[in-house]
């Protein structure tokens, strides 16, 4: 079963959007100490609901890169008015079309753990990043005990603020920090700010084993 943010599902995403943000206080207290400059990538951004406080954060110009096209329009719409530099992209995050080494800072927000080959995803961003640019979001770090391993990659439905089941890949934090070395991204630091929101969906069998908690990453291409 595989999630797409289709106009039902990104309807109730971006008018619930206000309930999913738990972990804002730590990201954005993370980003300023990293520090928001240049062209910055928003990856899996969605409606872009990050884009304009990037550019009060410092960006010279934001790039809204996502799969979903209704996540995009619904972006387009809110934007009543013109926002000279924040760009809405249709793209998939394994393939971004852009140049090697264009972009400060690749941001991401709770999207790595949608893409299955999230390997190449990181791989691309790295590519994407100038060198020692920041690669900096959070992304959900499933906690699997000894005997659950083979859960892993496997899709489970999780709960967002009380929302419907959403399909949603477990990742492990150490995997993703596996895959970020191997693409060439030193891994500065990765924090596990609390997150109540997030939970296994009511009457899944394994839902007392496994703890669904949010990875918040600093790393640099290096
Ligand atoms: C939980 S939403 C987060 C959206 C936004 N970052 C936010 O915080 O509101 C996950 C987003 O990842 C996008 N996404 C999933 N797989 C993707 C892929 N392979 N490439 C690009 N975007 C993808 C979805 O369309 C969706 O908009």
């Amino acid at each position: 079963m595989k999630l797409e943010y289709k106009e039902s599902f990104a309807d109730w995403y971006v008018h619930n959007r206000a309930r999913f943000t738990p972990t804002n206080a730590a990201l954005f207290s993370t980003l300023q100490k990293v520090g928001v400059r240049g062209r910055v990538l928003d990856y899996g951004g969605g409606d872009g609901c990050y884009a304009e406080r990037l550019i009060q954060e410092g960006a010279d110009q934001v790039i809204v890169l996502d799969a979903s096209f209704p996540m995009l329009q619904a972006g387009k719409k809110r934007q009543e008015k013109e926002v000279s530099n924040i760009f809405f992209e249709a793209a998939r995050g394994e393939r971004i079309p852009h140049p090697s080494e264009t972009f400060d800072l690749v941001f991401s927000n709770f999207c790595l753990h949608y893409i299955a080959h999230s390997a190449q995803a990181i791989r691309e961003v790295c590519r994407v990043l100038k060198k020692n640019g920041a690669f900096v979001g959070t992304v959900s770090d499933v906690w699997l005990p000894m005997g659950s391993e083979s859960l892993e990659d496997s899709t489970l439905p999780l709960t967002f603020a009380g929302g419907p089941p959403v399909p949603t890949l477990v990742k492990t934090g150490q995997r993703i920090r596996e895959e970020m070395r191997a693409a060439g991204l030193r891994v500065v630091s990765w924090e596990l700010p609390p997150n109540p929101t997030a939970a296994m969906a009511e009457g899944y069998p394994e839902r007392d084993k496994i703890r669904i908690r949010s990875g918040l990453f600093v790393a640099r291409k290096v």
